[in-house]
């Protein structure tokens, strides 16, 4: 059976072993000692399969303040796809969110190169918040110095957490498509 359970500083040589990316696992871990974030580990006989972030952005400023739940990493090692760890990860979440008593939780994805976390997301029951992928555009350096331009997508998606279970069987039909996707990313 799996286990869900807080990713803690104990776990972090087994989770380099999942994702090499080590200074942005040290953070997540540094950061679930705040109130700010969670962040929950998959363990299954002693072997870490996935992990997930869950984050309270701040959003506006001073009084107007408020919280946004999000979850804006979610990992699982390739041999332990489609088994259902995805899906348990976001519950973990899910019941998270709503025991600090928020019943919206936020994640996005790029629709464009990443069906698959959008498959099930939209299984899940989140909704696109509008039809149009937002487009992302970044500058940076490469390692011998020269400018590198990189274009992506982002579709912000919302869950209500409080209405009535709307999680569709496996096999279901989606109502958004990747030929759907591929027309909204041409009209854009
Ligand atoms: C996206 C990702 C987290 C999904 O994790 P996962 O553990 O494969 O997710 P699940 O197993 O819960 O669900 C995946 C599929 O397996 C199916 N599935 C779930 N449990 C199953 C089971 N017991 N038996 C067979 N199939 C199952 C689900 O129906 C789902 O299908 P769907 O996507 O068509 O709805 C994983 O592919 C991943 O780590 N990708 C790389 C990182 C990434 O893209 N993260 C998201 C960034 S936005």
């Amino acid at each position: 059976m799996y286990d869900i359970r807080d990713g803690t500083e104990a776990d972090l040589q087994a989770l380099f072993r999942v994702r090499q990316t080590h200074a942005l696992l040290e953070q997540y871990v540094l950061d679930a000692q705040t109130s700010l974030t969670r962040f929950v580990v998959c363990e299954h006989e002693q072997e870490i399969l996935g992990f997930a972030e869950l984050v309270f952005e701040v959003r506006g400023r001073k009084a107007q303040s408020m919280l946004l739940p999000r979850f804006n990493d979610l990992f699982v090692v390739p041999t332990a796809r489609n088994r259902g760890i995805g899906t348990a990860l976001i519950a973990a979440l899910e019941s998270a969110t709503l025991e600090r008593g928020f019943t919206m939780l936020y994640c996005s994805v790029d629709p464009v190169t990443n069906h698959r976390a959008l498959a099930l997301y939209r299984r899940l029951g989140y909704q696109p918040v509008s039809p149009v992928p937002e487009r992302k555009q970044e500058v940076f350096f490469d390692a011998w110095g020269e400018v590198q331009e990189h274009v992506y997508w982002r579709l912000e998606l919302v869950k209500r957490l409080d209405g009535p279970p709307t999680t569709a069987p496996r096999g279901h039909p989606r109502p958004l498509e990747t030929t759907d996707i591929a027309f909204i990313v041409y009209c854009a």
